[in-house]
């Protein structure tokens, strides 16, 4: 593959400024690579891919619409970035419905602290604004992308969906699906991909993907099965064949190309574009230079670990911004910027109170690493713990009723037929004239 070039659509286009930040930051759905130990600069990232950042009025029009706190992850900003929220809030302010949309791409048999991120936060959104939620397991995209055979991906997928379940999502509210054993069953989906094939050009998927000529196929036609979840029509079993129910997809920003090519497509498919709510990355142990990898066992704290495992790993690898002898430390102080146990800390200490008084003794020098580090082991193994349990009482049969194709609890009336459309519109007409 080739670095992404020329970007369409809602993509803003590169300048010299822009080229230099990229340099710098690498952002795509394969690698996110930076230089700063700070991490990726997210302020930058947003006007190179023309996307909105969360501001107080965001959060503010949320919490008076639900009538409760908005969640941690977005009150600190790692939820920072978003597409036509303000769209979805209307729609639930007025009483109308939408959907939730996210996934993964099964590569291990267990996932990571940072995949988690974005199914927690899809989990309070699913309780906040009680709606439908579909999650994509592109196990064809992992079969294309990595050296597995079709099974162990499907297996993958299979292993994933508990991961998955076990953040606690509604059964009548969610579907899960792997794309191996869903699309070859569902006609609705497959049109709604072969029409997003037919509207984007080779050479648009080449800048946004970076793709070569030597990429398979199999890879210049996968960003159409990603897009395709995002309009309603794809799951007539759950939306009653409607193709006007909008769409709100989290996910960490690495996804945001797909959909940018599929905000651009869907348009000129009489379909709307989907909104998107953005996150930012959840560092490696090693720091926040570069993506944690599900298949390095030593970049992260994954759900399956157990507590050993977890304290072993923080107390090794989770890289410090402490001083190097404790006089430099307490004489210095912590940098919280840099340090992993602290970073960590703001994705999973849901009290504001004692984060604010770590960050005030750890960057004073009067906090040792080593507390810190403990803190941090005691949250994930309960976290972790508690997930650790939910995913082993999960029975196959009930991971198997999540992945089968059905009405969810929600009812959506049929959508109306065209010639009763053009009825309508000539009353209208007619009574304007
Ligand atoms: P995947 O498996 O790479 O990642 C799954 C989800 O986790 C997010 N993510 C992270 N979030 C925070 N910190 C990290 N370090 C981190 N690493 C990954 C990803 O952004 C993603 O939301 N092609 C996709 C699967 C997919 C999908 C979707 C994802 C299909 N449809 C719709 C989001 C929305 C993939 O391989 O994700």
């Amino acid at each position: 593959m080739t670095e992404p070039t020329q970007e369409m659509g809602d993509m803003s286009i590169k300048d010299d400024k822009m080229e230099a930040v990229e340099e710098d930051d690498i952002v795509n759905p394969w690698e996110v690579a930076t230089s700063s130990a700070k991490g990726v600069d997210y302020d930058k990232l947003i006007k190179r891919f023309g996307s909105t950042k969360i501001d107080d009025a965001l959060l503010q029009r949320i919490e008076k619409l639900t009538g409760k706190p908005v969640h941690h992850l977005l009150r600190r900003g790692k939820f920072f970035s978003q597409r036509d929220m303000h769209m979805i809030l209307d729609l639930y302010e007025q009483k109308k419905p939408f959907y939730l949309y996210t996934g993964r791409g099964p590569s291990s048999d267990s996932m990571h602290m940072g995949h988690l991120i974005p199914f927690i936060f899809t989990k309070w959104l699913q309780d906040t604004f009680d709606v439908p939620l579909v999650i994509q397991l592109t196990d064809d995209e992992k079969y294309l992308w990595k050296d597995l055979t079709l099974e162990q991906a499907n297996h993958m997928a299979f292993e994933n969906a508990k991961d998955i379940i076990a953040c606690g999502f509604d059964i009548e509210k969610t579907f899960i699906f792997s794309d191996l054993d869903f699309i070859s069953n569902s006609p609705a989906f497959y049109r709604n991909m072969c029409r997003v094939q037919k509207l984007v050009t080779y050479n648009q998927v080449k800048g946004i993907f970076g793709f070569g000529d030597s990429d398979c196929i199999g890879k210049i036609s996968f960003p159409a099965i990603q897009a395709s979840p995002s309009f309603s029509s794809s799951f007539p079993e759950i939306f009653n064949g409607r193709s006007d129910i909008p769409c709100l997809i989290p996910c960490a920003i690495d996804q945001d190309p797909y959909f940018r090519m599929t905000r651009d497509v869907a348009p000129r498919m009489n379909h709307l574009k989907p909104a998107l709510i953005h996150s930012t990355f959840f560092p490696a142990l090693q720091g926040a230079q570069t993506k944690m990898s599900a298949s390095d066992s030593s970049s992260s704290i994954f759900v399956t670990d157990s507590d050993k495992q977890i304290k072993d790993k923080i107390n090794k690898y989770a890289f410090s911004g402490g001083g190097a002898t404790v006089e430099e430390h307490k004489e210095k102080g912590g940098n919280c910027d840099v340090d992993v146990a602290f970073q960590y800390l703001t994705f999973f200490m849901e009290d504001d109170d004692r984060l604010e008084e770590i960050k005030k003794t750890y960057s004073s020098g009067e906090l040792l690493t080593g507390f810190l580090k403990k803190e941090l082991i005691e949250i994930l193994q309960k976290l972790v713990g508690e997930h650790r349990q939910r995913r082993a009482d999960l029975t196959d049969d009930v991971v198997r009723q999540f992945m089968t194709p059905r009405k969810l609890k929600y009812d959506f009336p049929p959508p109306t037929p065209p010639s009763d459309k053009k009825k309508k519109k000539k009353q209208k007409n007619s009574k304007a004239v």
